[in-house]
Order: C-alpha cells, then structure tokens, then sequence
C-alpha cells in the first residue's frame, strides 16, 4: 500500500532508479502518475522517465500500478445508470484500422452500451478521435454527463481523454508520440487499459496488432502484450479478450482521416470497393469478429459466433449505419458531409502513383506505409498539431495481389503540392513485388482469455 507519511519523493531519483533497472514500488509508480497528470513534473523528467521505463522495461508489478495509478488520475465514468452491459474495443495501433467506427454501432445495435474513450495518432498510426473530428462540428471532448447522454440516446459514443478523464495518458501519451517511446507492452498497456478501466466497463475485447504494421512487429511481443493486457484488466475486475490480428498490410483500403471514415461508413451502407479500388473483406470480417466477441462478453449472444451473426444482421439491415449517424449528430457533427463525401473531401493536392514494376505484392512495410500517411498531412510531428481532415492515402492493390506496371496502385492525398513527394518516396521503399505470391497470413491468430493470458505469463517471464 502507498504510504502517505513516507519520505517526500523527488522525481530524479526516480529517473535515476529507472535508469539503473531498479523497478518502482507502487508509491514510486504513484508519483509519477500523479505527476504527470497535475503538471507538477517537468516534461523533460517526465520524457526522461519514459526513456528510462522504455530501455529497461517496466516489471508486471510496475506495469499493473502504472495502470490503476493512470486509471485513478482523474474522473471516472460509471456506466451502472446505462441499465446495460458496458463493452468497449481497443486496437493497440495500427494503419487503416477503422474498425472502431463499425464495432460500436453494431454492438450498440445488438443490446450493448458502449463508452469508447479513445486516442489520437500516435507515432506511425492513425488515430480514431483525429479521424472523427475530420467531421466538421465533431466534438470529441465531452463531459461525462454529454457522453451518458448521447450513449442512453445512441448506444454508443466515442470520446477522447479530457483533461479531467484518465489527464496522466494525455500527457504521456503526447510525450511517447514525440520522444520514440511509444513501443513499450508495460507502457502501451498502462496507456491503454488506463482509459478502459476508467470507463468502468464490464467486458474490453482488445485487438492485438501484430505484423510489420504493429507498434510490436514481432509475434513473441505481440502475444505478450496480448497476455499482458487480459491478465491487467482481469486484475482489475474486467472481463477481458484480446485477439492477435494481422497488421502486416493497412486495414481496407483507405488510411488517413475523413476518407477512412467514408470507407466505414460505405461498408454500412453495403457499398463495397471495385475491384480496381482495392478490397476490404478483411475489414468486414475483423469488425465483425470484434463485434461478435462485444456482443457475447455483454451478454447478448452465447457464443462469440452467434454476436457475429448478430453482427452481420444489423449490418445487412443498416441499423449499424443508421446508430452510427444518430451518434455523429449526437456529438455535433455534421453527417450530412456522407451524403455527398465526394464534395465534402477536398485534398490540396492528389497524386495516382502506378505500379512502378510488375509482379505479385509480397511484402509491405506497413510501419513506413504509416508513416507515409502521416507525410501527407494525415498526421502530426509534433504534439498539440493539428492534422489535414482530406489527407491520407488509398490503397489499390493488397498484399499478394498480381499487379501489372502502370496500373494505379495508390492514391495519395496531401495538404499540398510540396507535401506529396516524400509519402510517394517511402510508398515506393516500402513495397516489395515478386514474381511469387507472399505465404497467406491469418486475419485473427491466438485469442487470449484470462486462462491462457496467466498461463503464458507463467511460462515467458520478462
Ligand atoms: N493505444 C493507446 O491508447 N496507447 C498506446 O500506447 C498504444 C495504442
């Protein structure tokens, strides 16, 4: 137990510790939460510590106090007046992943409630309130008697981390993105369970990235974090899943701001891509799989599979779609813009790259094609930037796809002339084409529940 009459606390020395890979107790851990949430810690400790806990990793003791201390920096939300299940999902980054936008009208549509808090872009990924306020009037900072409304009005909303809501991962999730310190399960885990267990959630289904897009590419790392998730959150009283899922190409199509909100909202409405467009099944089916695992933890189906035919239903009958534009107008924002999204999306500049050779796609380096994104103005360098709402790339051809030279490939939108040269030149270093298909890779690996998540703990102590 923190001790309130203990030796004061000098955040150096907790640097210092750090550094030398003592871990923290849970005062210790404590501090620095509190710290970075007040503002009494100076960014540069603060970055510092990040660094610190980045290198020498932090223990499962520090990792499960970092949470609950982050968890506790600010209000919480209750979700016990929603008279429902309170489920939400959480991706741990990736490139194109809109899911979001899907899942919470399709569970909210199937009998859950669900408070999403979310984050903005960080490093090479996109982030989902960045994306939503691309959606002119969108309000993702709400109170939480705004956001009990529009979830008691629409089933769902989705909101960010005010500064009264989970402050210690605004800040050190601002920092992360601007220090390289983002890559971290003790620190990844900390920033996102800290904002779920706020919520107050009965059940979290995580989608666990893995593959070259992921922020942990490696599958021994993702399946850690994986572990390390579920076992916090169970610790903590919520009933948790998390499901390995390939990030080794973007998600769908599409990867920016409005123009992924457009791809999401087309599969609502049952308007798939041309063939020349590019293809995203692989959307389809991981939201409805995510949805599926919502719709059972809350309650509402007996098995994961059956939430995902209740999934699949009210997406065929577009009660999805119609709780998803209810929620937008809810928070203020203008859905009108998906009547015509071809008026609303003006980029500054637009450039169709074509295939610079010919072959099967074998690999693509999805960090970089992130990263390729955030050039065009999708995304920020720095903290607090604001981001290009028409920026982003669409993507025409997938992994393992046979494509001719000189066919379009990609689409990229930039802010400006000036801004489309260098996403073109890290699209063309980040794809290989061979003139053999790529091995298949699994859409959804290992899943782990509270069982299996102890048991590899257990068996691959770090
Ligand atoms: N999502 C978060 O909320 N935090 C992280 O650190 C990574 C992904």
């Amino acid at each position: 137990m923190a001790n309130s009459n203990a030796t004061p606390l000098h955040m150096i020395d907790l640097i210092l510790k750090k550094r030398d890979g003592v871990p923290l107790n849970e005062r210790e851990i404590g501090f620095v939460a509190a710290g970075a949430a007040a503002g009494t810690i100076p960014l540069e400790q603060l970055s510092a510590w990040l660094m610190a806990a980045w290198l020498r990793g932090l223990s499962l003791g520090e990792i499960r106090a970092l949470t609950l201390a982050m968890r506790d920096s600010g209000e919480k939300f209750s979700p016990a007046r929603l008279g429902k299940q309170a489920v939400d999902k959480h991706s741990t980054g990736g490139v194109g992943d809109k899911t979001s936008f899907l899942v919470a009208p399709l569970a909210a549509a199937c009998g859950v409630a669900v408070p999403m808090i979310s984050g903005r872009a960080l490093g090479h990924t996109g982030g989902t309130l960045d994306k939503l306020e691309s959606i002119p009037g969108f309000r993702t900072a709400m109170t939480l008697e705004e956001f009990e409304k529009v979830i008691k009005e629409c089933g769902a909303a989705i909101v960010s981390q005010t500064p009264k809501l989970v402050p210690a991962d605004r800040v050190l999730y601002a920092l992360r993105d601007c220090t390289g310190t983002v890559e971290s399960p003790g620190l990844i885990c900390a920033s996102i369970l800290s904002k779920k267990l706020a919520a107050g959630l009965n059940a979290l289904v995580l989608d666990v990235k893995t593959g070259s897009g992921a922020f942990l590419r490696k599958q021994e790392d993702s399946e850690y974090l994986a572990a390390l998730l579920v076992s916090t959150a169970e610790a903590a009283g919520t009933k948790t899943v998390a499901l390995l899922t390939d990030m080794s190409q973007p998600l769908g199509t599409t990867a920016g701001n409005f123009i992924e909100l457009v791809e999401a909202v087309d599969l609502m409405r049952g308007k798939r891509p041309t063939e020349s467009d590019g293809d995203n099944s692989d959307l389809r089916e991981l939201s409805l799989i995510l949805a599926g695992w919502m719709i059972h933890l809350g309650g509402q189906a007996s098995t994961p599979e059956a939430g995902y035919a209740r999934a699949d239903a009210a997406l065929a009958d577009g009660t999805a779609l119609r709780i998803f534009l209810a929620m937008i107008e809810a928070q203020g924002g203008d859905a009108s813009v998906f009547k015509t999204p071809k008026i609303f999306h003006r980029p500054g500049a637009t450039e169709v790259v074509k295939a610079w050779e010919r072959g099967f796609v074998a690999e693509m380096d999805t960090t970089a094609l992130g990263w390729a994104v955030q050039r065009t103005g999708a995304g920020r360098e720095n903290a607090g930037e604001p981001v290009d709402p028409h920026a982003g790339i669409v993507f025409h051809a997938r992994r393992g796809a046979w494509v001719e030279k000189g066919r379009p490939f990609a689409t990229i939108y930039a802010t400006n002339d000036e801004l489309l040269a260098e996403p073109i030149a890290i699209l063309k270093q980040a794809i290989r084409f061979s003139g053999n298909p790529p091995n298949q890779v699994e859409l959804v690996g290992k899943i782990f529940t509270r069982d299996s998540a102890e048991n590899y703990l257990h068996d691959h102590v770090r």
